[in-house]
């Protein structure tokens, strides 16, 4: 485990970029990447979109979704959309380097027929779907990609993808699992603001309920395990 504390969000979302521009730059082949929604992606896009528009070669990248709410590709709670909006609008990027999770159809259906894509479009390791990078953040619940405190069993699934749903909202979610999880290459632990302080200081230090939480799961076997926090997530641990 690897822990790097950048001043605030906006550091992290630099730091995330240029980590993210050079693994494009040396890849001989085409990047699978894993998204996440939240604040943290979003002042990456923006970043991306503003600094690197025309320095990326984009068409080397294909994107995915770690997980995504069961709604429109429209709808402002839409991952994909916030994506859209923040940076493949922005930038010349393949169409079809793009594998949205389609939020609009019925959440069972869409949860095995995403399990397929990745089946069918990254390297198997282990018979799992292996993804380059799997970037994940964190809420303050603990919760990680769309697996949350209250359905953790839910990371143990046999499936590459399954239906959560949002403790508070109720809300449909399409969740990659963690056997897909802990498979990538690389994992990116994104993790800002004072929210998350409590939570990060019982995962580090294995402490409280910390065997309660999703995110104390996340271990890739490559063990190439990169957690960026900000000052105020770190807080405790420093
Ligand atoms: C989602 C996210 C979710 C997110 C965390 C952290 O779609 O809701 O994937 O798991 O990563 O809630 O969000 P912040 O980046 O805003 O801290």
């Amino acid at each position: 485990m690897k822990l790097n504390i950048l001043a605030n969000k906006q550091e992290v979302a630099v730091a995330f970029s240029e980590y993210l521009k050079e693994k494009i730059e040396t890849s001989t082949g085409a990047i699978h990447v894993a998204l996440s929604g939240g604040s943290t992606p979003k002042a990456i896009f923006d970043y991306m979109a503003e600094n690197y528009a025309s320095s990326i070669q984009w068409s080397k990248l294909h994107l995915y979704w770690g997980d995504e709410r069961c709604v429109l590709p429209t709808d402002a709670e839409s991952n994909y959309k916030m994506t859209v909006d923040h940076l493949l609008s922005k930038i010349d990027f393949p169409e079809a380097n793009i594998h949205r999770v389609k939020g609009e159809n019925t959440p069972v259906d869409e949860a095995v027929a995403y399990g397929e894509v990745l089946d069918k479009n990254l390297e198997k390791v282990n018979g799992i779907p292996r993804f380059d990078v799997v970037i994940l953040g964190m809420g303050d619940d603990g919760h990680t990609a769309s697996i949350f405190p209250h359905e953790i069993h839910l990371w143990d699934s046999k499936n590459n993808c399954e239906v959560a749903v949002h403790p508070e909202s109720g809300q449909k979610r399409i969740t990659i699992t963690g056997k897909v999880i802990n498979n990538a290459k690389e994992v990116a632990f994104l993790v800002t603001g004072a929210g998350k302080a409590p939570k990060v200081k019982e995962i580090v230090k294995k402490e409280g309920d910390y065997t309660s939480y999703p995110a104390t799961l996340v271990a890739p076997t490559s063990e190439k395990l990169l957690w960026l926090l900000d000052e105020d997530a770190a807080v405790s641990i420093k």
